[in-house]
């Protein structure tokens, strides 16, 4: 097995608002795991021309996601902070990716089927191929970690299927060009922590998602503290006090939830919330959560309201960021043109 160095990379949409879902199951990890390995964070804005967006208001999606990462604390004077779009290797290796996929396998992808709904021929090719543009954000920084929610594990799984197609196919092209057994890494996804799938606070069954047309479903990162509260004090409910145990948590989704983004904002286990609320009223419970949440998110907000006054400043740290990334990717798709046998100019 060849040994690659260790890199994290994930990619947030910029689409609509980041909710609390987005931040505990994605950005928050990514912060944590910047102290342990050199971590690139992309804006895959890419991914969000998948379906239609606004121009003008893609512009400042991808400036607020940008400055959410900063705000949150990823430190873009020691780790990659970029939009997909400023790479090309990004676009170059998905079309390689997209003749190394599978029909069958892109066929498989749930989140196409939501997305798609039942409309399917309608949808856009981009939408289609979404995953291996995907693979070819992670694999062109043969990234070894991947931190992602829930939702992601089907698309990881597909990373992971072309990376060990694209080793096999190819792999006497990768030992003869000196390259050694693989030329990807067979990425590990980190899908980690009590809130890997934060649920809607109006429906326990259903992700907590940027689409959903109930605005008291999600908690935006920019919410003020008013509509914090309000958004939960109207989260939907069972009539029953709080198990002091996980386990009862069982079957009761919105309970277990909510319980699960009190844990994720402590950083406790929900045994730990449990030992402390266990016998409570939701009448107590959600003031106490709304208390953490506000707590917590008012000053990202307003950390994210000062950077966004200054778009000079992000594009500075986008463009930057961008360099940084190209400087990584550029000699893996060099060497991807070589393996596969295209005659390459050199000049990326
Ligand atoms: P996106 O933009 O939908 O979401 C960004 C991150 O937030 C996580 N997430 C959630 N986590 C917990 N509970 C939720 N309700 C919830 N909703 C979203 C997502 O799992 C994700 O980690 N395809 C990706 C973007 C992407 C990417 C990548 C990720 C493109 N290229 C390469 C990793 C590596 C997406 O649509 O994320």
């Amino acid at each position: 097995m060849t040994a690659f160095e260790p890199r994290v990379f994930s990619g947030v949409q910029p689409t609509g608002n980041l909710h609390l879902g987005n931040y505990l199951g994605a950005i928050t990890r990514f912060v944590a795991l910047q102290d342990e390995y050199p971590c690139v964070y992309c804006v895959v804005d890419m991914h969000a021309i998948t379906v239609w967006q606004e121009p003008t208001e893609l512009t400042n999606a991808i400036r607020s996601v940008t400055a959410a990462f900063i705000a949150a604390g990823i430190d873009p004077d020691k780790h990659v902070i970029f939009n997909q779009s400023q790479v090309h290797q990004h676009a170059e290796l998905a079309w390689v990716f997209n003749c190394v996929a599978r029909m069958g396998w892109l066929n498989r992808m749930t989140q196409f089927k939501e997305k798609a709904g039942k409309d399917k021929e309608n949808a856009s090719v981009g939408l289609f191929a979404y995953p291996t543009l995907m693979a070819a954000d992670i694999l062109a920084y043969k990234a070894t970690h991947v931190p992602v929610g829930e939702d992601q594990k089907q698309h990881l799984e597909l990373t992971r299927n072309i990376a060990q197609k694209f080793n096999h196919d190819f792999a006497g092209r990768i030992a003869e060009l000196g390259h050694g057994e693989e030329y990807f890494p067979v990425t590990e996804p980190i899908i980690q922590g009590p809130a890997t799938r934060v649920m809607s606070l109006r429906d326990g069954s259903k992700k907590m998602s940027k689409s959903d047309a109930s605005d008291y479903s999600r908690i935006n990162l920019t919410d003020d503290r008013d509509t914090i509260a309000t958004k939960i004090r109207k989260a939907k409910t069972d009539p029953e006090p709080l198990p002091s145990e996980a386990k009862g948590l069982e079957g009761r989704a919105e309970a277990d939830n909510l319980v699960g983004i009190y844990a994720a904002l402590s950083e406790k286990s929900r045994d730990a919330v449990l030992a402390e609320f266990g016998g409570a009223p939701f009448a107590t419970f959600k003031p106490a959560l709304a208390e953490l949440a506000v707590e917590k998110l008012a000053p990202m907000n307003g950390e994210m309201r000062r950077l966004l006054a200054d778009p000079g400043h992000l594009d500075a740290v986008l463009a930057r960021g961008a360099d940084q990334a190209a400087e990584i990717a550029a000699p893996v798709i060099d060497g991807v043109r070589d393996i596969v046998g295209f005659v390459s100019s050199r000049r990326s």
